[in-house]
């Protein structure tokens, strides 16, 4: 009876594990039920207080918008930028170990530009170089009544077990959610942000009002004079607008955002590489050429065999456009690029992808779809661990709103997706490990709404030998 109960029971029993096992292969992917509202959110008013320039006694003229940036491959040196609205003003960065107490003195370059109806202030960008590593200097900008004191810490020198902590942040603008998510950053223990492009959204208005671009760069103040922030352009970095006769591309941005880009060998501010801590950060335009031959490709295959896995064991990317986006906003505008440069990244064991555009959350397993050829059929990402992770976080929270229209079903590559603001975060621990969380903006900050810990690809993949063949009898 035992016997019989038992044979009538396998049918169902080898059923229901079957039917358990799809569900585990099918649902590999989260897509949050979280919902929130889509509608656009409104800019910061131009007169807002987290808009409005310093206003220092006596001083009709005093630096705005300070950023800084890591000065070249290796941290030992930075460069600070900043605008004078009115006059040039001094053109010194004056700076020292010691608050008020500056020792040395740099000086830069001053740039100005037209945009349409538009004459930009004296932008400065002035290079501080021969920095102690791990080292908190004070600077000073504009002299008399217009000073203004900031700080930094410089970056740690390069070594494989070096912790860092990494914000990332894409698609800010400046309305109240790119407030909101900014805020929320502050309140992080990031060290440096890591940034996916799309900055002040100043295109959404006419003429490119690039006062906009004044404004978000007095929002962002508050952590950009403090931390070295790493640049990426997006699409509203282009400023490519032909019906009013402006016709070169990226032109407010190369102003004012300065990049070390020829110290990584690259012949363009858009694409670039530093060191950072225990991590070789590559920053490709998805808007500039990176077919075969162009000056991008070649340049990325250079920088790619020539990483020192030994020194910097983590690798990552930072693109504009996601090359793995199951929304259907933004759907296959990587393509082009995953389809040049894809095979790369596996071959070269890229840890981590970041990419923004698309205003919603999502992260992939490991995943490569390079075997496909055109006569092959084999066109299905399929998982493999020599691929990066590709996580997509243009959720900053701009005027154009959330993307929530999702792709049905979830793509099995696709781990965790959500329409909501929020920005991610990155901590290195050691050559092995790295904890990774991404927030979203209605929880504080100690709540992570998505997380999982990466192991680095150079130091804990070991490819699977593939086993001796066993000789079958004839
Ligand atoms: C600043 O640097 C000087 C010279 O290297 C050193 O003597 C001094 O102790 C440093 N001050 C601080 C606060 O680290
Ligand atoms: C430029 O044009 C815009 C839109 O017409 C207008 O709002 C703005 O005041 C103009 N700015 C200048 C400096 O003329
Ligand atoms: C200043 O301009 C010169 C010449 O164009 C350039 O070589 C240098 O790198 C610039 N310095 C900074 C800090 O931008
Ligand atoms: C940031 O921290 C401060 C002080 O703890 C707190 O008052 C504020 O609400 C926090 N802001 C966010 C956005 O979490
Ligand atoms: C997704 O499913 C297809 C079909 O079952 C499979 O070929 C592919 O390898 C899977 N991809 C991933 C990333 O799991
Ligand atoms: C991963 O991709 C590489 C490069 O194409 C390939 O050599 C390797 O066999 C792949 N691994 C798996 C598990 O598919
Ligand atoms: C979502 O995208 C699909 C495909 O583009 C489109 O047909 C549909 O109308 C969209 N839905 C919403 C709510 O936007
Ligand atoms: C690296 O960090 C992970 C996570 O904190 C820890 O478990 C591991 O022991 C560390 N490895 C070494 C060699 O310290
Ligand atoms: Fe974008």
């Amino acid at each position: 009876m035992a016997i019989n109960a038992l044979a009538s029971g396998l049918p169902l029993l080898l059923l229901t594990l079957i039917f358990q096992l799809q569900l585990r292969c099918g649902s590999s992917g989260i897509t949050s039920p979280y919902r929130r509202r889509l509608q656009a959110s409104e800019d910061l008013p131009v007169g807002s207080e987290f808009l409005r320039p310093p206003d220092l006694a006596g001083c009709g003229n005093a630096p705005e918008q300070v950023h800084i940036t890591q000065g070249s491959v290796t941290a030992d040196s930075m460069i600070v930028s900043w605008v004078t609205p009115s006059q040039p003003g001094s053109l010194a960065v004056t700076f020292g170990n010691e608050t008020a107490k500056y020792s040395r003195t740099a000086t830069g370059n001053i740039t100005r530009y037209k945009y349409a109806n538009y004459t930009s202030g004296y932008i400065h960008h002035v290079k501080l170089t021969n920095l102690e590593y791990a080292t908190k200097y004070y600077y000073r900008l504009g002299d008399g009544e217009c000073a203004r004191e900031f700080w930094f810490v410089t970056p740690p020198k390069s070594g494989p077990d070096v912790a860092y902590t990494f914000g990332v942040i894409g698609d800010l603008g400046q309305t109240y959610d790119s407030l909101n998510t900014f805020q929320h950053y502050l309140n992080s223990s990031g060290q440096t942000v890591l940034y996916v492009g799309d900055l002040s959204y100043a295109d959404h208005y006419p003429l490119g009002d690039n006062t906009r671009w004044d404004t978000w760069g007095r929002l962002v103040e508050p952590s950009t004079a403090y931390q070295p922030w790493i640049w990426t352009a997006g699409n509203h970095e282009l400023d490519y607008r032909p019906e009013f006769s402006e016709v070169v591309p990226f032109k407010p941005y190369l102003h004012r955002y300065q990049t070390p880009h020829r110290s990584s060998k690259s012949t363009s501010q858009l694409w670039y590489s530093i060191n950072r801590a225990s991590a070789h950060i590559i920053v490709l335009s998805s808007y500039s050429a990176y077919g075969k031959y162009t000056p991008q490709w070649a340049w990325l295959q250079n920088d790619l065999q020539n990483i020192n896995r030994k020194k910097t064991p983590w690798v990552i990317v930072l693109m504009h456009s996601p090359w793995y986006n199951s929304n259907m906003y933004h759907y296959m505008e990587g393509e082009t690029m995953r389809v040049q440069f894809e095979a790369w990244l596996v071959q070269y064991k890229v840890d981590i992808v970041f990419a923004g555009h698309v205003h919603a959350y999502e992260r992939s397993h490991r995943v490569s779809n390079i075997e496909y050829n055109v006569v092959n059929g084999q066109c299905s990402p399929s998982r493999n661990e020599s691929a990066p992770v590709y996580i997509t976080v243009g959720d900053g929270g701009n005027i154009e709103g959330l993307a929530g229209n999702f792709t049905q079903p979830q793509p099995n590559y696709s781990a965790y997706r959500e329409a909501s603001f929020g920005h991610a975060m990155l901590e290195i621990k050691n050559r092995t490990h790295a904890f990774y969380y991404w927030h979203r903006n209605q929880d504080g900050e100690a709540v992570k709404s998505d997380s999982t810990w990466l192991t680095n690809r150079h130091n804990y993949v070991k490819e699977k030998r593939s086993l001796p063949r066993r000789r079958l009898p004839l």
